[in-house]
């Protein structure tokens, strides 16, 4: 049995393409049964703290050495890291804003990656993730359409972070765009049109 964790990021609620790409994406896996629970992390009701002065300080100090402040300042990366532990899939929506991320999901991440948390290092200072063997689908929502060969910025970045600072290989991305011209209308259907047999393994 399964469980799934869905992080949704765009702020458009039920006009987000990126928040029904997602969702839609949970519902494939339900479909194909053998789900045990489904967290929803929605950043926009409940923003992540951005990383100040202090809370640094706390993400690099060593765990013998925390007092109740670090516990409270950590209370909101320790919640989403347990929730991350927890999953086995994890669905992200996310919306393309100048070529990246939202921020919020991008603040979740922040609050997400910790040296000795999320990864750390062996006796040859090579980073070891620690939440191997997870899977994770990408739904990005852009209001154009790449060109041909462009790089897909959201994509490289979010896998390389997911695979150098947790350990997590297998990212998938499915992609709506061109949300921004004229008539456009969603075809999700068409876009999850291999879900179900490039996924046997959930
Ligand atoms: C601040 C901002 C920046 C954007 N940047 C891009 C962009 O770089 N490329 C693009 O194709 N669309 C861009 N868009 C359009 C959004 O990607 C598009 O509206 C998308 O559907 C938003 O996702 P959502 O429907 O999940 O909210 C931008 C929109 C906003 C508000």
């Amino acid at each position: 049995m399964k469980n799934i964790l869905h992080i949704i990021s765009s702020a458009r609620g039920e006009q987000s393409y990126s928040n029904k790409l997602s969702s839609f994406i949970l519902e494939r896996l339900l479909q194909q049964g053998n789900i045990n629970k489904i967290t929803v992390r929605d950043l926009i009701k409940n923003t992540p703290p951005h990383a100040d002065e202090v809370s640094i300080h706390e993400f690099y100090k060593h765990p013998a050495l925390y007092d109740e402040q670090s516990q409270q300042l950590l209370s909101y990366a320790n919640m989403i890291v347990n929730e991350v532990r927890e999953a086995d899939i994890i669905i992200i929506g996310t919306p393309m804003f100048n070529l990246g991320i939202s921020t919020p999901l991008k603040a979740w991440l922040d609050q997400l990656i910790r040296m000795g948390i999320t990864y750390v290092f062996d006796e040859h200072w090579d980073r070891v993730g620690q939440f191997k063997g997870k899977k994770v689908y990408l739904a990005v929502a852009s209001g154009g359409k790449r060109a041909e060969g462009a790089p897909d910025y959201i994509s490289a970045y979010l896998k390389d972070v997911f695979r150098n600072y947790t350990g997590i290989t297998d990212v998938e991305t499915y992609r709506i765009e061109g949300t921004m011209e004229n008539g456009f209308t969603a075809d999700y259907e068409s876009i999850l049109k291999d879900f179900g047999t490039a996924n046997e393994l959930f």
